[in-house]
């Protein structure tokens, strides 16, 4: 069954922990949080303090996506802070390898990020060395935009890279993800759906969860 990451910037930020409880009642399998750093995508929302915060509220896997530049510099603080999963941008690193080994050596779960126009041949020299790949279907920035359907694609790509060479990875979709996208991205490959306002704009997340499902 495909996993659901609910995306807190949708959430209510005055109630954060009451947000987080919500979907994981509602059958939530990661929270998902989106850092920003106002340089690598023009929005500015949470740093380590916030992780740091929300991490004994949930028993949930926090998903933790950097959205910044230099993100070496702030690996370790979002490890420490709680993070489980430490995802970042092959655009913002130079040194990706070393990156990726770097939240490995700190004892989390590796991702590396493709924006829309990133090819997947980016990380074919990393591949063995990840846990996850995330796939934005959105240029990142703002939730609530339209799903970019030209990512599709490489939702197969990462799947017949990683099954050639028998590597189980996380295949992950990053926004614009409702009902009708998520089948979309299912049937790519897809693993884990990334959904900020379809689940947070909804009153009932349970039943909004469900529906993602399919
Ligand atoms: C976009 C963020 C996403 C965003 C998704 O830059 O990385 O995680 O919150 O929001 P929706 O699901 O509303 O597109
Ligand atoms: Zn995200």
């Amino acid at each position: 069954m495909v996993k659901i990451a609910p995306s807190i910037l949708s959430a209510d930020f005055s109630r954060l922990g009451e947000e987080i409880r919500d979907v994981e009642q509602g059958g939530a399998d990661y929270i998902h949080v989106d850092v920003m750093d106002g340089h690598f995508v023009p929005n500015i929302t949470i740093g380590p303090l916030i992780v740091d915060a929300i991490r004994p509220v949930t028993n949930l896997p926090l998903d933790v996506h950097l959205m910044i530049e230099n993100p070496d510099q702030y690996i370790e603080a979002f490890a420490r802070a709680g993070a489980d999963f430490i995802t970042v941008h092959v655009e913002a690193c130079r040194h990706l390898h070393r990156a990726v080994h770097l939240i490995k050596s700190l004892g989390k779960k590796a991702g590396v990020v493709l924006n829309p126009a990133t090819p997947v041949e980016s990380i074919q020299h990393v591949i063995e060395d990840i846990d996850m790949v995330l796939l934005m279907t959105v240029n990142p920035g703002f939730g609530g935009q339209k799903f970019i359907h030209s990512v599709l694609p490489k939702i197969r790509q990462v799947k017949e890279m990683a099954e050639s060479r028998s590597l189980s990875i996380e295949i992950e979709v990053d926004g614009g993800v409702n009902e009708e996208t998520a089948r979309l991205c299912v049937e790519a490959g897809a693993t884990v759906l990334v959904a900020g306002s379809a689940i947070y704009d909804k009153e009932d997340r349970k039943q909004a969860i469900v529906s993602l499902r399919g």
